[in-house]
């Protein structure tokens, strides 16, 4: 079994630690745990951990999920406030507790007791964009009463692709050949505060089954959401699909989305014979990934393939 490891242009700072630690023969879980948590740490990755951007109040709320695709035991959590690392806590979930996700207050409540690390995520830069975001857009008669003011409207600059809008999603296949998958994000930028995307949501932003392959989004989470796209990419495998015509039919359903959020989700697969596909739907520009394989050396990175409308 040839081993595998796919994942975004936001996984460069962990994607050569997971390669070593599956060329070596480590587990799925713990080699994208690990590479997971460098992104994490990595204030240069402005959509994930530490660094990412904030919500409509200038707090950062970060989700994460990993997956075992032996057992379908999954780990997930939302709107996790003063963590380093939201991929760790996930990944506790799934070891001691019956539940698959927590979030807010809850989700804290277990990092702490959990003994995880603890930060403050805003970073100066956010923090600087932000109040700079705060004082050009809400009025002053709202700056006043802040943060007792409604927020709705304002919601609406969550979707300004500027701002960010991303995750870091790690696929494997290991030395096994169990199938491994985890994701993580700040979300997006001035999101409504408690604003889960796909990320935490198993089977929207990320799904694995070591029988068939594993997908993992990112972008628009309402999109993955609605279209429970990771687990339908599986699925359709599992109906006999292959890989390439999976990832065709979850297009044709994100297609046929209408209103709501409609933006750009990119899409990324692995199978069991370490077939990869990754895709972009409504992409403005050239996107890459990271792809490994057994064999290879050191990672390398690959043209994300376009779908145009
Ligand atoms: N795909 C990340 C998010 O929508 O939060």
């Amino acid at each position: 079994m040839a081993r595998i490891l796919v994942t975004n242009s936001e996984g460069t700072p962990g994607v050569g630690e997971t390669a070593t630690m599956l060329a070596a023969g480590a587990g799925g879980l713990d080699a994208i745990e690990a590479g997971i948590r460098l992104v994490e740490a990595d204030t240069s990755i402005r959509t994930v951990g530490k660094g990412g951007w904030p919500n409509l109040l200038g707090e950062v709320e970060l989700d994460a999920a990993i997956i075992d695709g032996n057992t379908f035991r999954s780990g997930a959590v939302g709107a996790l406030k003063g963590y380093l690392h939201p991929i760790s806590v996930a990944r506790a979930v799934l070891e001691r507790l019956p539940h698959e996700m927590l979030v807010g207050e809850g989700a804290a409540r277990f990092a702490g007791e959990i003994g995880a690390e603890r930060a403050n995520n805003l970073i100066p830069d956010s923090e600087r964009v932000w109040r700079q975001w705060f004082e050009e857009n809400v009025s002053p008669a709202d700056q006043e009463k802040w943060p007792d003011v409604p927020l709705a409207q304002l919601c609406q600059q969550a979707i300004d692709p500027e701002k960010g809008m991303d995750t870091t999603v790690f696929l494997s296949l290991d030395g096994k050949g169990e199938i491994m998958a985890g994701v993580s994000t700040s979300g997006w930028a001035w999101k409504y505060p408690g604003r889960l995307g796909d990320s935490p949501i198993i089977g929207a932003g990320c799904y694995a089954d070591t029988k068939y392959g594993a997908a993992a989004c990112t972008g628009a989470g309402e999109m993955a959401i609605r279209a429970g796209t990771s687990r339908a990419i599986v699925l359709y495998m599992k109906m006999g699909l292959s890989l390439e015509r999976a990832v065709d039919e979850a297009i044709d359903d994100l297609l046929r989305l209408r209103g709501g959020l409609i933006q750009r989700i990119t899409l990324h697969s692995i199978d069991r014979d370490g077939r990869h596909r990754v895709v972009a739907v409504n992409a403005q520009d050239q996107l890459s990934y990271w792809l490994w394989r057994e064999g290879d050396g050191e990672p390398h990175a690959e043209p994300v393939e376009l779908v145009a409308l």
